[in-house]
């Protein structure tokens, strides 16, 4: 297996046909690459859903995506056409209103569209360690407010009965606070922990403080020089570690038909 870096995070990897029953050795050798890389690329992987499903299990149990558990269990489909337009172009770190947010991505395409469609990923260890010494102790010392509604109360607003539905989110899924700078708990090292989707607030600070905080560093995060781009063909799986990266997924294809399914594995909480 060979592993040819592509930007300051990410990794072409070659020489390997994935499948749920690799020696551990591979798979270790997989997961030490995606801690050095963040993100990996694999081409022309041949995994229906549930090999992929079982593939991602031998990193760690399954995540389901709780907020639509009804629809979904360990296989996500993320399906767009003409009838339903694509709504992930911002960059977002997944599900951070959860106490504890997934910690891998695997995601495979199925049907790509002709031209654009591409995801991005931004490096969040990059973006905190181009800060200076003095912003990295301010952050150091503050917690932010998260919350699953923050993304999915305009999908929820569709749904029938909305309200009470809005209603029943709030009980299950309470606000979350995790630290501004997060270290990761395999590598150690300290990324920017705040996304566009999920965190709501800065605690502590005045509403206008904590806007412009955070959308400096929102900005910060999205520098083209933290980020690779991934174009895709139908069969290629990229695997990342949602704990120390951003993704956005390009939206320049609609009204075309895009279809990716995705397994993830659990996290465990911020600190
Ligand atoms: C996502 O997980 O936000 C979607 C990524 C993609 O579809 O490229």
């Amino acid at each position: 297996m060979e592993f040819e870096r592509v930007a300051k995070l990410g990794a072409e990897v070659s020489g390997i046909d994935l499948a749920p029953d690799l020696p551990q050795d591979v798979i270790d050798e997989i997961e030490q690459g995606l801690l050095e890389h963040r993100v990996l690329f694999f081409r022309n992987q041949d995994l229906n859903g549930e090999e992929l499903v079982d593939f991602s299990r031998r990193f760690g149990e399954s995540f389901v995506q709780p907020a639509l558990a009804h629809k979904y269990q360990e296989l996500l489909f993320l399906e767009n056409d003409k009838s339903k337009p694509p709504a992930l172009n911002t960059f977002h770190q997944d599900m951070t209103g959860l106490a504890q947010p997934p910690a891998l991505h695997m995601l495979h395409a199925l049907v790509v569209p002709d031209g654009g469609g591409d995801t991005m990923w931004a490096c969040n260890y990059s973006a905190y360690e181009t800060l200076s010494d003095e912003m990295k102790r301010i952050l150091g010392s503050l917690t932010c407010t998260h919350t699953i509604l923050g993304y999915y109360e305009p999908i929820v607003r569709n749904w029938e009965n909305s309200e009470e539905k809005i209603k029943e989110f709030e009980k299950i899924f309470p606000p979350v606070s995790h630290p501004v700078v997060r270290t990761h708990p395999r590598t150690g090292r300290k990324s920017l922990f705040v996304n566009r989707f999920f965190t709501n607030f800065i605690n502590g600070f005045t509403p206008q403080e904590s806007e412009n905080l955070l959308q400096f560093l929102y900005k910060h995060i999205e520098t083209p020089e933290f980020c690779v781009r991934l174009r895709w063909r139908p069969g290629t799986l990229a695997i990342w570690d949602n704990r120390c990266t951003s993704h956005y997924a390009l939206a320049d294809y609609w009204p075309q038909h895009r279809k990716m399914q995705r397994a993830s594995v659990s996290g465990d909480t911020p600190f």
